[in-house]
C-alpha cells in the first residue's frame, strides 16, 4: 500500500515554478530516497506533504486520506512526522526538555495527557534517548550538542509520537561519518522493528544508496525516475538532471 501520494502537484513562488506537476508514491514500510539537483523541488515537496505549504493544484494523500488542504497538525496526527532541512529544536532547553515539548505536540501521542512529564512520558523519553544513543547528555541544553547530536535529536522528538513516517530532510548534511553511521543504524532499526515508512532527502549517495529500499529523482518540480537505487544511478536521464552540477559523484 501506499502511504503516501503525491498526484499532479504545483507550487509556484512569484514566477518560480518549485513543483510542476510532482506525481509520486511512498510505499508503506520502505525506507524511500528522494534525491535532485539543489532547488528541484524537493523541500518544497516535503512542506506541501507535511502541511507547511499549500499545493496551487494537484492532491496529496496519507493512507487515502486526502491531506491536501490539512494543517501540519493533522497531517501530523495521521502519523506523519517530519525533520527540517535547519534543524528546529529549542537551543536553551536541555534534551530531555526538548522531548518534553515534542511530545506535548497538538495531535501528538500524548495529546491526551495534559500534565506535564506523566510517568508513561518519563519511560518513552528515555527509551528515546536510549535509542538514539542521547542518555548521556540528556540534562545538557541541546545548544551545546554538536551539530549531528542535534539532528539525532530532532530525529528523537518525531520519533517520540511513534510516526508511522517519518520525513528527513537532509539528515545527514554536515554530520561526521560516525555519527552518520549511526544515524543510518537507527534509520534501519526503526524500520526493521516497527515497520515505519521513511522518506529521506540527502545529497550523501552513499547514504542514501546503501540504506534505501527505492529511490526517486525530482528534477525541475517533477519526479523524473523511480526505481531500485543500481537503476536509478546507472539511468541516463538521472546522470543528465545532475550535469554540470555538484552532484557528479553520482555517476560513480
Ligand atoms: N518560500 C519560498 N519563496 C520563494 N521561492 C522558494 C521558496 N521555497 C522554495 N523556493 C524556490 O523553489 C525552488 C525549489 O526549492 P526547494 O524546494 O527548496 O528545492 P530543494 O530542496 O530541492 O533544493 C527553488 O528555486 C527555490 O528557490
Ligand atoms: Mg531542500
Amino acid at each position: 500500500m501506499n502511504l503516501l501520494e503525491v498526484d499532479e502537484v504545483t507550487k509556484a513562488y512569484g514566477g518560480i515554478q518549485a513543483l510542476a506537476g510532482c506525481s509520486m508514491t511512498f510505499e508503506e514500510g520502505k525506507i524511500n530516497g528522494l534525491i535532485g539537483p539543489n532547488g528541484s523541488g524537493k523541500t518544497t515537496l516535503f512542506n506541501v506533504m507535511t502541511g507547511y505549504e499549500r499545493a496551487d493544484s494537484g492532491s496529496v494523500h496519507v493512507a487515502g486520506t486526502d491531506v491536501t488542504a490539512a494543517s501540519p497538525d493533522q497531517v501530523f496526527s495521521l502519523g506523519v512526522g517530519r525533520t527540517f532541512q535547519l534543524t528546529r529544536i529549542f537551543p536553551r532547553l536541555t534534551v530531555v526538555e526538548n522531548l518534553h515539548v515534542a511530545s506535548q505536540r497538538d495531535g501528538g501521542w500524548m495529546s491526551e495527557f495534559s500534565r506535564w512529564s506523566s510517568p508513561s512520558e518519563k519511560v518513552r523519553s528515555k527509551e528515546v534517548l536510549d535509542f538514539v544513543g542521547l542518555t548521556r547528555l540528556a540534562a545538557e541544553k541541546a545548544g551545546n550538542l554538536s551539530y549531528g547530536q542535534q539532528k539525532l535529536l530532532e530525529f528523537a522528538c518525531i520519533m517520540i509520537a511513534r510516526p508511522k513516517a517519518m520525513l528527513l530532510d537532509e539528515p545527514a548534511g554536515g554530520v561526521n561519518p560516525s555519527l552518520l553511521l549511526h544515524l543510518g543504524g537507527r534509520i534501519k532499526a526503526l524500520n526493521e522493528e516497527e515497520g515505519t515508512t521513511f522518506v529521506i532527502v540527502e545529497h550523501d549517495m552513499e547514504f542514501v544508496m546503501g540504506l534505501c529500499d527505492k529511490v526517486s529523482v525530482m528534477h525541475q518540480g517533477r519526479c523524473l525516475c523511480a526505481g531500485e537505487p543500481e537503476t536509478v544511478r546507472s539511468d541516463p536521464a538521472v546522470l543528465e538532471a545532475y550535469l554540470g552540477t555538484d552532484m557528479r559523484e553520482v555517476a560513480r
